[in-house]
């Protein structure tokens, strides 16, 4: 059985990776809104991973016994200007998300819930591989720096992303 402190902070968190769905489902619709596809495709594809992470919480804190409370998710934004832009701020939202998960490892931790813990583990590992993907994406987009051709070469490469 978890305590109520441990329960809110996972579900808090439950509330973060569903917000983080919203985001990038709110990209991908930017992204189909002018015209590129591929980018489209694969934000669509982040966005239900992040539903997947939501899951996860959601089936921890039942599985200890605790009791799920869904909370508002914010609106994300709209609209970006390049897509650049949207990854920049895809990237930023990760590095948020990762600090999140360090801080609830840590108060695990310190209240020496080794299972929250070892929960959150595959998270840590989970954040790396997050921060790693969108950021070569960000620096692939500044390679090619708007180019059309350059734009069209990433869109077909993101296009081909595994629907997981
Ligand atoms: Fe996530
Ligand atoms: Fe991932």
């Amino acid at each position: 059985m978890i305590d109520g402190r441990t329960q809110e902070a996972l579900n808090k968190h439950a509330n973060a990776e569903f917000y983080s769905s919203y985001l990038y489902l709110s990209m991908s619709a930017y992204f189909q809104s002018i015209n590129l596809t591929g980018f489209a495709h694969w934000m669509r594809v982040q966005a239900r991973e992040e539903l997947a992470h939501a899951m996860k919480f959601y089936d921890q804190i039942i599985e200890r016994g605790g009791r799920v409370s869904l909370q508002v998710v914010d609106a994300p934004a709209a609209q970006w200007d390049s897509p650049l832009a949207a990854f920049e701020d895809a990237y930023r939202h990760e590095q948020k998300v990762t600090g999140l998960i360090n801080q609830l490892v840590d108060d695990a931790v310190q209240s020496k819930d080794h299972a929250t813990n070892a929960f959150l583990q595959w998270f840590v590992a989970e954040q790396v591989e997050e921060e790693a993907s969108v950021d070569a994406i960000v620096q692939k987009l500044k390679l090619v720096g708007g180019s059309p051709g350059g734009l069209f070469m990433i869109d077909h490469h993101l296009g081909e992303r595994a629907s997981g």
